[in-house]
């Protein structure tokens, strides 16, 4: 039996299978810290230096940074604060277009433009025996799937389950290196436009996602006021009811819109969704209608890569079967990085032709 089977068949129809239960079943030691660990701890200072700050002084000195995701005082909400950063962000991501070949530029465009790309993957089985192998040596965590919705209220979700493992440095690598045998050769060109900088496959870090029922990322939301690369790759057949990808086509480009409806939920006070501003009720409503919504339903194989600064959700769940699929991305690069990378990318690209 596939592990895909075995996941399936260990939910069967319990729907009071936890997230505890699921953790507990393995005693799983801790890695040993490496010396290439250490290069995170500059990362991990800027971080704690941000948490502590006053929220006016986040607003001031991280306005370029991914890690601000939204204006935080009413103040700076009141104003074209973070239409401006919207509107510089897909400009700066906007210049990776520079340096795509002729021939696929036509496609590549419409990648950046609507905010996804669709991919199959016709011998995803060949990665099975990876998926058995994380299962066993890491502990899941619930990675942004929380089992309640970003609304302040904290209330616990009736039958949600989610489990994030994140795969080994070693394991990453042969899952990029099957890809990189069965992916088109403009792989890399749409990952980039939908990351808004030049980057590639061997970039991606995976994890392996399990979930069942609703969670904090059914709601509608956007992840970050800059372009972000995720991927999903399915390892299922994913149908309505099954949580297949959801996105709203085009929406990321809107900066009027974006920036107004994360200036609504700071000036309102919400501050639990307006990082990741969510969409709700009417709004809700009003943005499908606005930009229109695709789902993404695939057979097994199917890999779906969106920029995620659109808005996006898991879409509804309504089986005993757990969604199984890899979730993966490429790092989130502030707007300078990005300005950086993609004026050598283009520097590159035109004494090269590379
Ligand atoms: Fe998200």
């Amino acid at each position: 039996m596939t592990t895909i089977k075995k996941i399936e068949e260990m939910f069967g129809n319990d729907f009071n299978y936890s997230f505890d239960e699921f953790k507990k079943e393995k005693k799983i030691q801790r890695r040993k810290p490496q010396l290439k660990h250490f290069i995170w701890i500059p990362s991990l200072i800027y971080k704690r230096i941000y948490w502590i700050l006053p929220k006016i002084l986040k607003d001031i000195f991280f306005y370029f940074s991914t890690i601000h995701k939204s204006p935080n005082t009413k103040i700076f909400a009141k104003t074209r604060y973070e239409e401006f950063r919207i509107l510089l962000d897909i400009k700066v991501s906007n210049l990776i277009m520079k340096t795509i070949p002729k021939d696929v530029v036509i496609n590549v465009r419409k990648s950046f433009d609507s905010g996804f790309a669709i991919f199959n993957l016709s011998n995803i089985s060949e990665i099975n025996p990876l998926i058995d192998n994380v299962i066993e040596y890491t502990n899941p965590s619930h990675a942004g799937a929380q089992p309640y919705f970003k609304d302040g209220k904290e209330k616990k979700i009736s039958n949600s389950f989610s489990a994030y493992y994140s795969f080994s440095e070693q394991d990453n690598e042969k899952i990029n290196s099957f890809l990189e045998k069965n992916l088109d050769k403009d792989f890399n060109y749409h990952l980039s436009a939908l990351a808004g900088y030049k980057c590639k496959l061997t970039d991606m870090n995976y994890s392996l996602s399990i979930v069942r029922g609703e969670n904090s990322n059914s709601e509608m939301h956007q992840d970050t006021y800059g372009s972000v690369a995720k991927g999903f790759i399915y390892l299922q057949d994913i149908g309505e009811g099954n949580s297949p990808f959801e996105y709203l086509e085009g929406s990321f480009m809107d900066a009027t819109y974006r920036s107004e409806q994360t200036n609504r939920a700071i000036i309102n006070g919400d501050l639990f969704s307006s990082g990741s501003t969510r969409l709700r009720d009417k709004n809700l409503d009003n943005a499908i209608s606005r930009f229109g919504i695709k789902t993404f339903t695939g057979s097994k194989g199917t890999f779906v890569l969106a920029n995620t600064s659109g808005y996006h959700r898991k879409g509804a769940h309504n089986s005993f079967k757990p969604r199984i699929m890899l979730a993966c991305g490429v790092e989130r690069k502030g707007i300078i990085s990005k300005l950086f990378l993609n004026l050598f990318a283009i520097f590159k690209f035109k004494v090269f032709q590379r």
